[in-house]
């Protein structure tokens, strides 16, 4: 452990002394002391007490500017009114039940396919991303009989079987290794990775394998990756490409959904995949994901007669649970009403912080790159991550994100983390995303939370 490190868990530790009995205590009867691994940080996490807004408060009394958002779900902030009250009327109504076809879940997939605009196009809803994406690669499987697999290396789409291989980077095989225990051999071999953005190595993959292809599942603007928006010119190859070899072109819109407008960033783009996958916000902050496809595509679903020709996407059974298809549809009514003026809001306040904290790390000489910029085709983005360069690069591939020798994965990781957890503000990579809850002044605050960190970075440097 380097000093700075030392000094910033000593400082934490001091702090959080109730987070570190229950962790203490969680790891007794819990896995590594808790249910998901990106909340595991080091030495341990803060246990929450409440949310609010943009903030939230640990059960040691401390209050952290949060940028995690609910894993990206919360572009309204914790907690919001709207979808309180949504859920406050159908508590009251005393009317609870699981297991029923609501009105409810019809009118959540209308609002999504309205905001798609296409013909022909179904939604089922499931309880995750994962579960999403597994059915879509189900479904495509199901439809072109071909079992090959393409994703993109550095792309998440959450622990699906048919998905982790490519998602984190080894030195020496780089985004193309099993990323997990207890799969068949056989899977992995059927998972083809290309790199982000690379049309050049799209077209020879797809030439090769191309007729062997179910799928090729990829996200416009990659989350854990990077925070990097595809080209148009890539995601158009990818849509030629597909129609060319009969491959399903699915989008992953878990993270891009209703995250940039009030429908799927594709709508930017002006490219329709046969699948799109949303999640986390559509849900209002409960269990929610979608898998939108073209009918014919999800008529795999119910398909009479023959079992084997049946894709078993059952969903669930909390799947379109009414109290979350409550919430969710108050979540895009809101948006789609005021997209007008949400969208501007959180861009203005995304550009404002990127810039921010790039001069804060600048002024005490150190280089960060903060990705999550717009590009030509999406004019506001709410995310941002900081990177530390150990050596020149462009930054618009997952590749420059997680090689450690490109980036001081460990710094941005770590580091920072409990540096800014110590200055009041919650990241998850380096940064996250912002919400309609955050003020400006907040955001003035954060980029000093990093100002602070930078100088303290330089103090230990020298
Ligand atoms: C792009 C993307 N796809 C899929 C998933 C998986 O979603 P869930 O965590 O709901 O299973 C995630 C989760 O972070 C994601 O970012």
């Amino acid at each position: 452990m380097n000093k700075l490190q030392q000094y910033l868990e000593t400082a934490y530790r001091k702090r959080t002394p109730k987070s570190a009995a229950l962790f203490e205590r969680a790891s007794k009867v819990m896995v590594r002391g808790g249910s998901h691994t990106l909340r595991l940080w080091k030495p341990y996490p803060f246990f929450v007490e409440s949310a609010r807004g943009s903030r939230v408060k640990d059960i040691d009394g401390h209050e952290y500017l949060d940028y995690w958002q609910g894993h990206y779900a919360n572009i309204l902030g914790h907690n919001p009114e709207i979808i309180r009250k949504s859920l406050e009327r159908y508590v009251k109504k005393g009317t609870f039940h699981t297991g029923f076809e609501t009105v409810v879940q019809v009118e959540l997939a209308e609002k999504i396919l309205k905001s798609l605009k296409y013909q022909n196009y179904k939604v089922r809803f499931t309880t995750s991303g994962t579960l999403a994406a597994t059915y879509a690669v189900m479904l495509s499987m199901g439809f072109t009989g071909r079992e090959y697999i393409l994703k993109v290396g550095g792309g998440w789409h959450g622990a699906s079987p048919y998905l982790l291989k490519g998602v984190k980077y080894y030195p020496g095989s780089g985004f193309n290794a099993p990323d997990s225990a207890g799969l068949p051999a056989e899977f992995y071999k059927k998972i083809l990775v290309t790199r982000f953005n690379d049309g050049h190595q799209l077209e020879k993959i797809f030439k090769k394998y191309g007729s062997k292809l179910a799928a090729f599942i990829l996200e416009p603007f990659i989350g854990v990756g990077g925070f990097l928006f595809c080209s148009p010119e890539y995601l158009k190859l990818a849509r030629n490409l597909s129609d060319r070899y009969g491959v399903i072109l699915i989008f992953d819109e878990i993270i891009s959904g209703f995250r940039f407008l009030a429908s799927g960033v594709q709508k930017l783009y002006q490219v329709q995949p046969d699948i799109s996958l949303f999640g986390k916000l559509i849900g209002g902050g409960q269990a929610v994901a979608a898998v939108v496809g073209r009918s014919e595509i999800m008529e795999g679903c119910e398909k009479p007669g023959a079992r084997e020709l049946r894709v078993h996407f059952e969903g669930g059974t909390f799947s379109s649970h009414e109290e979350y298809m409550r919430a969710g549809l108050a979540m895009l009514d809101y948006l789609s009403e005021r997209q007008k003026d949400i969208y501007p809001y959180l861009g203005r306040l995304g550009a404002r912080l990127r810039e921010g904290i790039k001069k804060a790390f600048e002024e005490e000489g150190i280089e960060v790159v903060c990705t999550g910029e717009v590009n030509e085709i999406v004019p506001n983005s709410s995310f941002f991550m900081v990177n530390f360069p150990k050596k020149k690069a462009t930054y618009e591939t997952p590749e420059d994100i997680w090689n450690p020798e490109v980036s001081d994965v460990f710094r941005r990781e770590e580091i920072l983390k409990l540096a800014l957890l110590i200055n009041g503000v919650h990241v998850v990579h380096g940064g996250g995303c912002l919400s309609t809850a955050h003020r400006e002044s907040e955001i003035e605050k954060t980029i000093q939370a990093y100002a602070e960190t930078a100088r303290l970075f330089r103090k230990f440097q020298e």
